[in-house]
């Protein structure tokens, strides 16, 4: 029997919690800037429609189900004969590494609350001179905020679902809403919120090229958290009055609302102050605090809760990219949540200490190739493990466990027949095209 259970609401905000991540507002207005905005977010929009959702649904399906970590969520579900299926649940690993780095940047943003609150870099060049000399000359103060981020981090998931997972969650998703829709209701007040509204919604197809449509596909999986068992692991102490159809709904329309609301908002404050969205992945760490800077009393207040707001977000996410690790130690390799906790939390820093000290001066020899060892690890997890775990899923589900079964527990869960049937085609066909065609393509091309 599972230690713990979510409430129903509990687990929506959960794993919205997992979904609304440093992706939706640091990574996605700026791929969009980059990409030319409007067609770039119609094609981010269809993905999620019609192969995350399908995804998601399916990963919340398997968990709920099984109620098992994922290996032996696979394992149970496979047909006599198939068992050896079980090793797609390995596709955990691939919220290991990402943990490695993205526990870095929420170790970044730590250190942001605390640069907003007491120093708020003047212009662009000052925010510039600042975030770089922090992350190419400032080894130290970058161990200590990443080390108090794994162990925020490590502290909720000893807790447990309940009174650590959940009870964060509870606080926190909240307050990141607010904290959008605060600012959001502020950049309202704008006259260059029409602009920002017009550059995210017009589409200019001529300004969309194929590599951005692979970036906007493989932003869609990023996002919503698929293909790392961490939704799935999750949804295995989900219990009976959770639905799998309306809980994907809600996980996805929560984290698409984030990601438009903070780009609105962030576009609608750049072009206010006169600078140009295509600033790349200096967007949340350069532009905006030259931008608050320049909003005066007001802006001094939103720097700050800013940054808050992507601490949570990280927190949040990091959370989930950890439990699942934990979640198979402690119930499949019966080591102490304890144990597995701080065990892994260990091996994840230390990984991470080296991935961020690759991208310290003098230290260029911790690279991969032509990549530093932070780079690499994010190829490795966001473009190749994440797509991989994806794959399975979608195979698996799609083509060796038996259709009919499925159709009955979904059909418990608000799957209407044609729901089944659309469901089923994207799982079976259009995720497995899909997302073939974007690791292909990352394997040949380097990182999308
Ligand atoms: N969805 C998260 C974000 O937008 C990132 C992420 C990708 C993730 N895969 C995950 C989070 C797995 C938790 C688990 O930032």
């Amino acid at each position: 029997m599972k230690k713990g259970h979510f409430s129903k609401a509990g687990f929506i905000l959960a794993s919205a919690g997992s979904a609304v991540g440093l992706g939706n507002i640091w990574k996605f207005p700026y791929i969009a800037g980059d990409n030319g905005g409007g067609a770039f977010v119609l094609v981010y929009l269809l993905t999620v429609a019609f192969v995350g959702i399908p995804l998601l649904a399916a990963e919340i399906a398997l968990g709920n189900m099984t109620q098992r970590e994922p290996v032996s969520a696979f394992e149970h579900v496979a047909p006599s004969g198939k068992k050896q299926w079980r090793f797609a649940g390995f596709s955990f690993l691939g919220s290991f590494t990402l943990l490695t780095f993205y526990s870095v940047v929420i170790g970044w943003l730590y250190y942001y609350i605390y640069l907003t609150l007491f120093h708020l870099p003047t212009s662009i060049a000052e925010a510039e001179a600042a975030f770089m000399g922090l992350v190419t000359g400032d080894a130290i103060t970058q161990i200590f905020f990443h080390a108090l981020a794994m162990l925020t981090v490590a502290l909720v998931v000893a807790g447990g679902i309940q009174k650590g997972i959940e009870r964060i969650n509870t606080f926190m998703m909240p307050a990141l809403i607010l904290i959008i829709l605060v600012m959001f209701f502020y950049a309202l007040s704008f006259d260059t919120f029409g602009k920002a509204v017009s550059f995210m919604f017009d589409p200019d197809f001529s300004k969309l090229t194929a590599y951005g449509v692979l970036v906007a596909v493989g932003h869609a999986f990023f996002t919503l958290s698929i293909g790392m068992a961490a939704i799935m692991t999750y949804a295995s102490f989900s219990g009976k009055q959770t639905k799998v159809l309306s809980s994907s709904l809600w996980i996805t329309g929560i984290d698409t609302a984030i990601a438009l609301l903070a780009g609105l908002m962030m576009f609608t404050f750049m072009y206010n102050f006169g600078m140009d969205p295509q600033k790349g992945a200096g967007l949340v760490f350069i532009s905006m605090p030259a931008v608050f800077y320049q909003m005066g009393a007001v802006g001094n207040v939103f720097a700050v809760l800013f940054f808050v707001a992507l601490t949570f977000a990280g927190l949040t996410s990091a959370i989930s990219i950890l439990e699942p690790t934990v979640a198979h130690l402690e119930e499949r390799r019966k080591i102490s949540r304890t144990k597995a906790v701080w065990g892994s939390a260990a091996i994840i820093y230390l990984i991470g200490f080296f991935a961020l000290l690759s991208q310290v001066k003098g230290f260029g020899f911790l690279s991969v190739g032509e990549k530093s060892l932070f780079d690499a690890i994010d190829l490795l997890s966001s473009s190749i493990m994440l797509p991989l775990g994806g794959l399975t899923l979608a195979l698996f589900l799609g083509w060796v466990v038996d259709r009919h079964n499925l159709e009955r527990f979904l059909e418990g869960h608000g799957f209407t027949k044609v729901i089944f049937n659309v469901w089923f085609f994207a799982i079976r066909f259009v995720a497995p095209v899909a997302i073939t065609t974007i690791m292909l393509y990352s394997l040949f091309f380097g990182s999308l």
